[in-house]
């Protein structure tokens, strides 16, 4: 685990053997980067926030989640997707993606503020819900169901995703140490 910190650090192509040495199984990454959105749901949705706080909170997490979802498709939900055992969860996950992001496509045409902050805070209860659905059902089956060695090589693929993905913003979650 020490290298791959390192490799996180660094993450130039030269370590690629690196992290594929010593790639944590995706589910662990998928959590880390559910875990940072939460941190930013809870400044969207607190009493305490002010608007600026609100809008920047909900800007960084719109980019989160635009790379965890492409991360999380090239890496996990493209292969369950055609799996006999996996497909209708996989499918449902797929279609919900392109629910987020027609939300988002929608608070960003909004002109009124008050409008999209109250969408911001509605958004945040559909994305639990999402999250809460990957992590009772799809995640726990697909740990059960395929190996370490298939969850780490899935790992590699959702790494190298975020990081293709994450353009112009710091690292969180799955791209943290
Ligand atoms: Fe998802
Ligand atoms: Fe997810």
């Amino acid at each position: 685990m020490a290298n791959f910190k390192a490799w996180l650090k660094s993450s130039d192509e030269s370590s690629a053997a690196e992290l594929a040495r010593n790639c944590p199984g995706v589910v662990t990454l998928l959590l880390k980067d559910h875990k940072a959105m939460r941190q930013l749901m809870a400044k969207i949705k607190s009493h305490r926030s002010s608007p600026a706080l609100v809008v920047r909170s909900f800007v960084a997490l719109e980019k989160l989640v635009i790379s965890h979802m492409a991360a999380e498709e090239s890496a996990l939900l493209r292969h369950l997707k055609v799996h006999p055992k996996f497909k209708s969860e996989a499918l449902e996950g797929w279609e919900e993606h392109r629910i987020h992001e027609q939300i988002f496509q929608g608070i960003r045409q909004l002109q009124s503020p008050e409008r999209k902050q109250m969408r911001m805070k509605i958004y945040c209860e559909i994305l639990e819900h999402h999250l809460h659905e990957e992590e009772e059902d799809l995640f726990p089956n697909y740990r059960k169901y395929f190996a370490l060695s298939t969850r780490k090589k899935d790992g590699r693929k959702f790494l190298r995703k975020r990081l293709e993905t994450n353009i112009g913003t710091k690292r969180v979650g799955a791209l943290t140490a």
